[in-house]
């Protein structure tokens, strides 16, 4: 299908933890393999609650994007760019900023919760209340179809299909569209264009979504066709007139829920994190410091694992086998705790051994990684500009 894009972004917060290689990274290792990938730094996002103290941003930038190639992140296969550097998300952000009721922002939840969470700072901004607008540019402006992201960003996800929609609904017929519909048409030559209109009837008759995904597949079987004339078929195809700007879904995964080193949900402002790349002696002393079931105190008191903060990071990291171990010994007090730990302390050692190794060449060789972001953010800015000229022109903004 066309469109089949996927892009994701994150705040640049620094050093990333083994709660965003499970949640995320890990997700994002897959996704490069099945389709095209844009991933970015929303440094601008940064902003809109640090804007007091943006000093540390180009620092927790660079760390983030060595994370995220530590994690298996493939540069030779998902472009990486930085938001900042494709100053089109601002332009497009501001046009749709023209369209968007406030009452629409109000609304978003993240708005209230995050003001009130984040109460000792003074949330009532303008760039602040636009955050998901600002989030909504970054996915349309690369017409992406899939938004990977947790559970706390579909609302996110959600505005940003209004806005398309809404974008699409007030702009999206231009000025003789019949004609130019027809004229795409003789481009798909006879067969085709039969066929197209076939599925066309079948899906505006009947609603048989089956027929809009092959007609899309018929579409993708000419390369030649040029961008807008494919939106134009694609916009025919559905009724809408031209579609300018994709409607995303967010693609959801199982949140893997990564334990901290307490037992609650690993998180910075917990501060139970174990960092991606963070040095075997510390991990290893902060496990051999977690507390375990509160009833065994001493060596010989049986404990309970249900009980136990050690026990989820078992669930995470070890085989049936030896959580059958850590079960049966731990009942009969037949494994001490720091015994017990072991096993998870190796599998965490063994996770993050070649992350530190992939990270260590970038450590190296800075310059290596500036050439892929640069690289990145040229292809990401192509991409944006295309999307931009449809848009000047949707609104009649074009000066020539
Ligand atoms: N708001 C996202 C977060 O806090 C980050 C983000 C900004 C994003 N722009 C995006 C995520 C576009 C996905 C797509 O996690
Ligand atoms: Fe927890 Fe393992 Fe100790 Fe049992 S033996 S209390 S599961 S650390």
């Amino acid at each position: 299908m066309y469109a089949q894009r996927v892009l994701s972004g994150m705040r640049p917060t620094g050093s990333l933890h083994l709660g965003h290689y499970h949640g995320v990274l890990k997700n994002w290792v897959r996704l490069q393999n099945e389709y095209p990938c844009l991933f970015f730094v929303a440094d601008w996002h940064a902003l809109t609650t640090q804007y007091d103290d943006p000093q540390g941003i180009v620092g927790a930038t660079w760390e983030m994007i060595i994370d995220w190639l530590a994690a298996g992140v493939d540069p030779a296969r998902a472009t990486l760019f930085i938001q900042s550097q494709v100053p089109e998300h601002a332009e497009l952000h501001l046009l749709l900023s023209m369209m968007t009721p406030l009452g629409w922002l109000e609304r978003v939840p993240t708005y209230k919760d995050q003001q009130e969470k984040l109460e000792n700072k003074d949330l009532s901004t303008y760039g602040f209340l636009g955050y998901p607008l600002l989030q909504a540019a970054d996915i349309l402006i690369y017409r992406a179809d899939k938004v990977p992201v947790g559970e706390d960003q579909v609302p996110h996800i959600e505005f940003s299909r209004e806005i398309a929609r809404r974008f699409n609904h007030l702009y999206g017929r231009e000025a003789g569209f019949a004609e130019k519909v027809a004229e795409a048409l003789t481009r798909l030559g006879a067969r085709r264009a039969r066929r197209y209109e076939e599925l066309r009837t079948r899906y505006q008759e009947q609603g048989e979504p089956s027929a809009i995904e092959r007609a899309q597949a018929l579409l993708d079987e000419v390369p030649a066709l040029s961008l807008a004339d494919r939106e134009r078929l694609r916009g025919h195809l559905e009724g809408t007139g031209k579609m300018i700007l994709v409607e995303p879904a967010a693609l959801l995964t199982a949140a893997a829920r990564m334990p901290g080193v307490d037992g609650q949900k690993m998180s910075k402002s917990y501060g139970n994190t174990i960092t991606l790349r963070e040095d075997a002696a510390s991990v290893t002393h902060k496990l051999r410091r977690m507390p375990t079931d509160p009833a065994r105190i001493r060596r010989n008191d049986p404990g309970e694992p249900a009980n136990c903060p050690v026990w989820p990071l078992h669930q995470v990291y070890s085989d049936e086998a030896c959580r059958a171990w850590v079960e049966q010994g731990c009942r009969s007090a037949g494994i001490g705790c720091l015994e017990c730990k072991q096993p998870v302390i190796d599998a965490i050692l063994r996770e993050q051994a070649p992350m530190r190794e992939r990270a260590q060449e970038y450590i190296e060789q800075p310059e290596l990684v500036r050439e892929i972001v640069a690289e990145g953010n040229r292809k990401a800015r192509h991409l944006a500009r295309e999307t931009m000229r449809d848009v000047r022109q949707a609104l009649g903004l074009n000066f020539g």
